[in-house]
């Protein structure tokens, strides 16, 4: 059987956020002060996640993305995905990180079943990097990069956030980096989902992107209709993408769910609602377990209301207990 929304969309893809702990402080990402984390006892255990992964496993799910938080810093991760892996019907396991611990467990992962991996990387400055990061150190992320291309991780994608008077600058630096690191830059639309004030002035559109690109390189389009990111090989050899979840959306293709370390679930990104699955899960009870999820996917929308309301605001949980 397989689940579908009411716009015949069929969920195939779910993304987990297994920590809401990270040990950067991204300033779009983790709220400042008054963050309470998840209660331990709150928090899913791997066998409580690879329960709902199995049983929707039956029900059409291929692809998982494990978030945080920082994927990274839970124990156990690489046997976690080991589990996840011997699951038959799960095509693919993918990790979205801030890289930063990649020389301590990149090879098990490799190991453990991940094929391909995004790293977060927003500016290529030491300075800039260490400030919108809370402290951290770029160079050392480099070489993770390096490290995790060593690992065999294939593609790797680099997830840049572009904010207006931040690193907008540096966009052409960002394609000399893909070039020369064998990655794929992908610019994201910086959208209203988390910590530092969010306002429509700072997002840089994905065709302001493109324009800037273009003074530079030779662009042609990389045909990927039904993906977040508008793909394109530049003439120095890189390949970028351009994802613009606030300038355009990419809801016709939807087909995912994001289940957080609290067992709550998110129909969509920018959608507030979220649905506790927690005490289903924990009960190991199958039929309430897809009866809710159907009517989970029935509360997603057509599209998201960005476009329209430039002044959506996300209060629910920030970015860093949803995963991205
Ligand atoms: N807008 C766009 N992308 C974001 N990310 C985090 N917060 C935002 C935001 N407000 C991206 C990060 C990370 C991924 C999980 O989501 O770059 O790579």
């Amino acid at each position: 059987m397989i689940l579908s929304d009411n716009f015949g969309r069929v969920f195939k893809y779910l993304r987990v956020s297994i920590t809401d702990r990270c040990n950067y402080k991204c300033k779009y990402c983790s709220p400042y002060n008054s963050f309470k984390h998840i209660d331990h006892n709150r928090v899913l255990r791997y066998e409580d996640i690879l329960y709902i992964i199995s049983t929707l496993a039956r029900y059409g799910l291929k692809k998982v993305r494990i978030t945080g938080g920082e994927p990274l810093v839970r124990k156990g991760l690489p046997e976690f995905i080991s589990e996840i892996n011997r699951i038959k019907e799960i095509e693919e396991i993918t990790v979205t990180t801030n890289g930063s611990l990649l020389d301590k467990c990149g090879v098990q992962l490799k190991k453990a079943g991940v094929k391909r991996i995004n790293i977060s990387l927003d500016s290529l400055q030491a300075d800039k990097y260490a400030f919108i990061t809370g402290g951290f150190d770029l160079d050392k992320i480099i070489e993770n990069i390096k490290f995790a291309k060593k690992c065999g991780f294939n593609p790797i994608k680099i997830n840049t956030v572009m904010i207006k008077d931040f690193n907008d600058n540096e966009i052409l630096d960002f394609c000399e980096f893909a070039e020369s690191t064998e990655t794929i830059v992908r610019f994201i639309e910086f959208m209203p989902v988390g910590g530092i004030e969010w306002n429509y002035d700072k997002v840089l559109s994905g065709e302001s992107i493109l324009k800037i690109i273009s003074t530079q390189y030779k662009v042609s389009n990389l045909n990927n209709n039904r993906s977040p990111s508008r793909d394109y090989r530049l003439s120095n050899g890189a390949t970028i993408g351009i994802i613009s979840p606030v300038t355009h959306h990419f809801c016709e293709f939807c087909d995912k769910l994001r289940l957080m370390a609290d067992g709550n679930i998110k129909p969509c990104l920018l959608m507030n609602e979220e649905v506790d699955l927690f005490n289903i899960i924990k009960d190991r009870d199958d039929n309430r377990l897809i009866n809710t999820l159907i009517n989970i996917l029935k509360l997603k929308n057509r599209e998201h209301i960005i476009l329209q309301e430039r002044s959506f605001k996300n209060n629910g949980k920030p970015m860093s207990s949803i995963g991205g």
